[in-house]
């Protein structure tokens, strides 16, 4: 995948990444706001951490990337559902692409389309490292334990799932917190080949990661290499299956499928 010089990669599967980000996106706020429509007595506040969110846009076409897609979609249901407080928490370890986002950011607050239930708070932090204990905890010193909401990590390389503790820690400190991972399988595929790594394949490196409910969303048509899925994390049991979209519960007959195929794992009779 070409990374440009902010850091920020794109390939001819950006824009059906943007695309499958947003809609997703769309069903996590939605599930959490009718849960909190079950709990009316309890607080209201969805969290959204982009723990690699780059400068705003995608380096390709200049078109939107994942931080101004959260901005512009969250800032719609904040609008809509005065009652929730809504927490954007947007990171990433090139301090330009921070400067710039902040930026975008206040050019947005200028033309009024932030709404006041929205905070939004911009780091520049290492989130991958082997530990990782540290950095996490200095993003999430703001949020309280029970925070609900969505966590994206949306890396380049390989490292943050497979050397770094940043899903398990978050996973086992603040449960309520789902997680959508955008997956270089290509990435994970090299590493794998390499003498001497001790990578082994995605559908059980995952197993690390303590949830109860997993989903892949299958490849784009045109990536026929299977080198990007999205995959998402949840405490929560009703998600299901949403097949126009491409998402699949990952042990269901479609999803074993796909995470064979992103884990290198031949199925009977099958080339790969
Ligand atoms: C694929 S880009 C993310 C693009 C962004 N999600 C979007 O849609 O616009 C990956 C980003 O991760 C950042 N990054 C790389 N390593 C990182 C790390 N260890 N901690 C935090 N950010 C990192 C890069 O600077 C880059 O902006």
């Amino acid at each position: 995948m070409p990374i440009s010089k902010t850091g920020i990669g794109h390939s001819e599967c950006t824009a059906d990444k943007q695309e499958g980000f947003e809609k997703w996106l769309h069903m996590n706020i939605s599930i959490w706001l009718k849960i909190f429509e079950k709990y009316p007595n309890k607080i209201k506040r969805y969290y959204y951490f982009d723990l690699m969110c780059g400068d705003g846009n995608s380096p390709d076409n200049n078109e939107k990337g994942s931080a101004l897609i959260a901005i512009n979609t969250i800032s719609k249901y904040a609008y809509l559902n005065r009652d929730i407080s809504f927490y954007l928490i947007l990171n990433d370890i090139e301090y330009g692409n921070v400067n710039n986002l902040r930026e975008k950011i206040k050019a947005i607050k200028i033309q009024n389309q932030i709404p006041e239930n929205v905070k939004i708070k911009t780091y520049c932090q290492d989130c991958e490292n082997e530990d990782g204990y540290e950095e996490i905890f200095s993003l999430l010193e703001i949020i309280d334990y029970k925070a609900k909401g969505l966590v994206y990590l949306d890396p380049n390389g390989c490292k943050s799932i497979y050397k770094s503790n940043v899903l398990k820690v978050i996973a086992k400190v603040i449960p309520n917190l789902d997680i959508l991972i955008r997956c270089p399988t290509v990435a994970i595929k090299r590493c794998m080949g390499a003498k001497f790594t001790n990578y082994f394949p995605l559908k059980n490196k995952i197993k690390e990661i303590d949830k109860n409910i997993w989903l892949v969303r299958d490849v784009a048509e045109i990536d026929k290499r299977y080198q990007w899925v999205f995959l998402f994390a949840t405490n929560y049991r009703d998600y299901r299956a949403w097949k126009k979209e491409r998402w699949y519960l990952i042990d269901s007959k479609e999803g074993e499928i796909i995470m064979n195929k992103i884990s290198h794992i031949k199925d009977k009779g099958e080339n790969i």
